[in-house]
């Protein structure tokens, strides 16, 4: 079946198996490799990219469902302050080892930083919840999430219906 969607910023038209995924099809049909597949089955975040803004495990969302959205895979946010902010706390404070967890779990992180400017690290830790990581046991990740709330007290709050 035909697809029409805009993958950062891009429109794009391609024709998907119904049940091609849209972590697959990122990668495989437009090879935007930087989302990153671990369990395929909606557990361990390492897939999440934003779908009309917000995060989603594409591994579990139908690329044919995606008709007529807005997806945002971590190379669409490169230029993101945002994101810039986060890239240069996680790599001042130890926040990744071997990588693989870290695209989804940076995407999950600019939502923190948008929704929540005043989470503490009890809420960080919360809101990480779904986004696992077998090497380094959290600590710098809440510390680069930490670092980026208290110094971007410009970012104004996502407002966004509960
Ligand atoms: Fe999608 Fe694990 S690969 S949640
Ligand atoms: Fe290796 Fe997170 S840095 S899984």
């Amino acid at each position: 079946m035909t697809v029409s969607l805009k993958v950062n910023d891009i429109a794009v038209n391609a024709e998907v198996a119904p049940r091609t995924h849209l972590a697959d099809f990122l990668r495989e049909d437009l090879l935007l490799t930087g989302t990153h597949i671990g369990c395929e089955h909606g557990v361990c975040g390492a897939c999440t990219v934003l779908l009309d803004g917000e995060p989603v495990r594409s591994c579990i969302t139908f690329a044919a469902t995606c008709g007529g959205r807005e997806v945002q895979s971590i190379e669409g946010l490169e230029h993101d302050p945002i994101m810039s902010a986060l890239r240069a706390a996680f790599t001042a404070e130890h926040a990744l080892q071997c990588g693989y967890c870290t695209p989804g779990m940076l995407v999950t992180a600019r939502d923190i930083i948008l929704r929540l400017p005043d989470a503490d690290d009890d809420r960080i830790r919360l809101e990480l919840a779904g986004n696992l990581c077998r090497c380094t046991g959290y600590n710098g990740i809440v510390r680069a999430i930490r670092h980026v709330l208290t110094h971007r007290p410009d970012v104004a709050p996502l407002e966004r219906p509960a």
